[in-house]
């Protein structure tokens, strides 16, 4: 097994290699705060050793789980929002066929999403989908009091009930939540659900290999063992004894911080293969949420190539010089298509002919890189060997890592996410919820 690769080389000549190796003691600092438990946020460290502290009897549980749903359902629902559904939909789109909801002869069930929004022709069109199939629900909410998702499993559990029984519903529902406090938990212990606890230690976005995430992941038929080994070495590889030339997350976290501060104030996550989609809204969310606040942070956007160079492309190559990329590149494809010759040659793509088609990517990949970084685009580069669970696992605790280290460099709470209560706030004086009287007569004033 290999790991992954983080290349900088591309971001010199926009900020220097001595500028970033003056990082070293800095970050040295953030580690040690971090291993330390004295950095900001330190209630909030329990993702730190979180691979390496999984054992059998959690492997077995979430594996046993996952049986009985993918025993019994044609359709899983994943309900929750944020961090309560975005890493195991990164991971399982990752994994997946691109084509998986077309497949007929299918060995696990569709994993589908609801309460990440409240959409009401998203409900009614799950509910009515939802009529012909046997489905079990996974309702994951760390604090249980979020009301998208809480909004989505009533309704939800209501319609398995009617179509299943109360009893065989009661089976079919597994509740990830807060180990006593909140709403999921109440109706958990008072509906005799199967449960699986989020430790108050792991924040939303950190938690994608706790149950929150592994429990999906397993549940789609994918190999949570190789995902969660794939982190240990990466909890390994970033450890704190790992000096700095050598540790990736290190170097990614202060190579970003002294791009921000040169004046580039976005990065855009980049990836060539659609399927890695998701997996930059999970990336967006761990760094947006950890780093935006204090009036400060990387602004964390995202885009699929080579789709998005036919849109967003010319906003990147010729636009305000504030954004730097990081490509997520995957160097051997898991299929072989080779393009055929042709001999009429009426398209003239005969120069092709015998090369895969992911050669035809990577020189899409490199020729974009070479024109970004000419157009005045600092390159970051994170090679996977393949796109597969190991290397997932691996990439995902390479990001986490860094995010904490970044957030100390930074200054901020890495941890914490206070400016999401605003919108809810305002939300609840709107909807007239009791206890928010108040705020109901202010906002009302204003409108
Ligand atoms: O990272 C976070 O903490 C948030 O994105 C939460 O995961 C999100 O708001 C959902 O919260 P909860 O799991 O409490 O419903």
């Amino acid at each position: 097994m290999q790991n992954i690769k983080l290349s900088i080389d591309k971001a010199f000549g926009f900020i220097s290699e001595q500028s970033v190796a003056g990082y070293k003691a800095e970050v040295a600092a953030a580690s040690a705060a971090l291993h330390n438990g004295t950095c900001k946020g330190s209630d909030f460290l329990g993702w730190l050793n979180l691979p390496t502290s999984i054992d059998e009897a959690q492997f077995a549980d979430l594996e046993a789980t996952a049986k009985i749903l993918r025993d019994n359902c044609e359709v899983v629902v994943v309900i929750g929002i944020g961090g309560s559904y975005l890493g195991a939909k990164a991971v399982i789109d990752g994994l997946s066929n691109s084509f998986d909801w077309l497949q007929t002869e299918r060995k696990s069930p569709i994993v589908v999403y609801a309460g990440q929004n409240i959409g009401e022709d998203y409900l009614y069109e799950l509910q009515e989908l939802l009529k012909t199939k046997k489905f079990g629900i996974i309702s994951i909410s760390k604090s249980g009091t979020t009301t998208e998702p809480a909004l989505a499993f009533r309704l939800l559990k209501t319609q398995l009930e009617e179509q299943q029984g109360k009893d065989a519903a009661q089976k079919l529902i597994v509740a990830i939540t807060d180990k006593s406090r909140g709403a999921l938990r109440t109706a958990a212990t008072q509906e005799g659900y199967k449960t699986f606890v989020i430790e108050d230690s792991i924040g939303g976005r950190f938690s994608v290999l706790t149950p929150v995430g592994l429990l999906p992941i397993a549940v789609a038929g994918f190999d949570i063992r190789q995902l969660v080994a794939g982190a240990a070495t990466m909890e390994a590889a970033t450890a704190l004894e790992i000096p700095f030339e050598d540790n990736i997350s290190a170097q990614y976290a202060a190579v970003r911080n002294e791009l921000y501060k040169n004046g580039k104030k976005t990065e855009i996550l980049v990836n060539f293969h659609p399927k890695l989609h998701f997996f930059g809204e999970w990336w967006k969310q761990l760094y947006g949420e950890s780093e935006g606040k204090d009036g400060k942070g990387i602004f964390p956007a995202a885009v699929d190539f080579t789709t998005d160079l036919h849109s967003m492309g010319q906003w990147i190559q010729e636009g305000e010089r504030t954004i730097f990329e990081t490509v997520i590149s995957i160097k051997e494809s898991n299929y072989t298509k080779i393009f055929p010759t042709s001999e009429a040659n009426l398209d003239g793509l005969n120069f092709l002919a015998g090369k895969r088609v992911d050669e035809v990517n990577k020189m899409a990949e490199l020729g974009t890189m070479i024109a970004h970084i000419d157009g005045g685009v600092p390159n970051l580069k994170v090679e996977l060997p393949k796109l597969n669970e190991y290397y997932l696992g691996q990439l995902i605790y390479f990001f986490e890592k860094a995010c904490g280290i970044s957030g100390y460099l930074l200054g901020v709470n890495a941890f914490d996410q206070p400016g999401v209560e605003a919108y809810k706030k305002n939300m609840f004086a709107l909807l007239e919820k009791p206890g928010f009287e108040a705020e109901t007569k202010a906002i009302k004033a204003r409108i």
